[in-house]
């Protein structure tokens, strides 16, 4: 059978669920898994780590260019980013991290940076790639562009959940206000909001589980594999 090989675009809200659903889709398809989230990460920790006033514009740029983001699959088959070398899945996780990255995800040398990355990433397509501008701005053709939301409560209490299996013990109130805020800042930036596509399918987590949401998108992802190139 030919299949041809797609692009799978997942955007949406913080915490519904779109890189967990994105990289088990990914491993169905044998496709490539790109967390265009982490990459944001890693480029706040690098400012963070080395004190980059992000108000100054040449500063920032010069720091943009000393930053190299991958990908590499471990030795349980989990995805890792590394910043110039050196793993840092877990740190770019906790919360300095996290309560600062909206705000660097705003800046639009950050943006045209990381969107340049990605685009070379998904050139040849086969990649299931999550975030909030894929389907909008990075991938506006992908042939299957899906957007996630689900109940703020569900979202807090999956992302504390997240933290407790790193280690990391937070309140859910502060997880909550961190989800609220960065809902907030990444819907209302000048750069690329956070909005749904308009071909994009809604997809609400609330109710549904792992699997079935799994098997849902490699279900949508294989039908599109079947249509022949346009
Ligand atoms: O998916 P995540 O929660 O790890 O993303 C972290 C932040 O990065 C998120 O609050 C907004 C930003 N982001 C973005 O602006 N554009 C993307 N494509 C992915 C993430």
């Amino acid at each position: 059978m030919n299949l041809r090989k797609i692009v799978v675009a997942i955007d949406g809200y913080s915490a519904c669920g779109k890189s967990s659903t994105a990289k088990e889709v990914s491993k169905v398809l044998g496709y490539r898994y790109i967390d265009t989230g982490a990459m944001y990460r890693a480029v706040t920790l690098y400012f963070l780590d080395q004190h980059i006033a992000l108000t100054n514009p040449k500063e920032v740029s010069k720091a943009l260019e000393q930053i190299h983001i991958s990908f590499k699959v471990n030795s349980k088959s989990k995805t890792e980013t590394y910043l110039n070398g050196l793993s840092v899945e877990n740190e770019i996780r906790k919360m300095r991290v996290s309560e600062m990255v909206s705000q660097v995800s705003t800046i639009k040398d950050v943006r045209v940076a990381m969107v340049e990355q990605q685009r070379r990433m998904g050139r040849e397509k086969g990649v299931v790639m999550d975030g909030r501008d894929i389907g909008t701005v990075v991938f506006p053709h992908a042939e299957l562009k899906l957007f996630m939301k689900a109940d703020i409560l569900v979202r807090a209490f999956r992302r504390q959940k997240e933290l407790l299996d790193r280690d990391q013990m937070v309140d859910l109130d502060d997880v909550l206000e961190n989800i609220l805020e960065r809902d907030r800042i990444d819907t209302t930036r000048a750069e690329s909001p956070l909005r749904q596509a308009a071909d994009a399918i809604l997809i609400d987590t609330t109710h549904v589980s792992f699997d079935e949401q799994v098997d849902e998108v490699v279900r949508m992802a294989i039908a599109k594999m079947l249509q022949p190139a346009v």
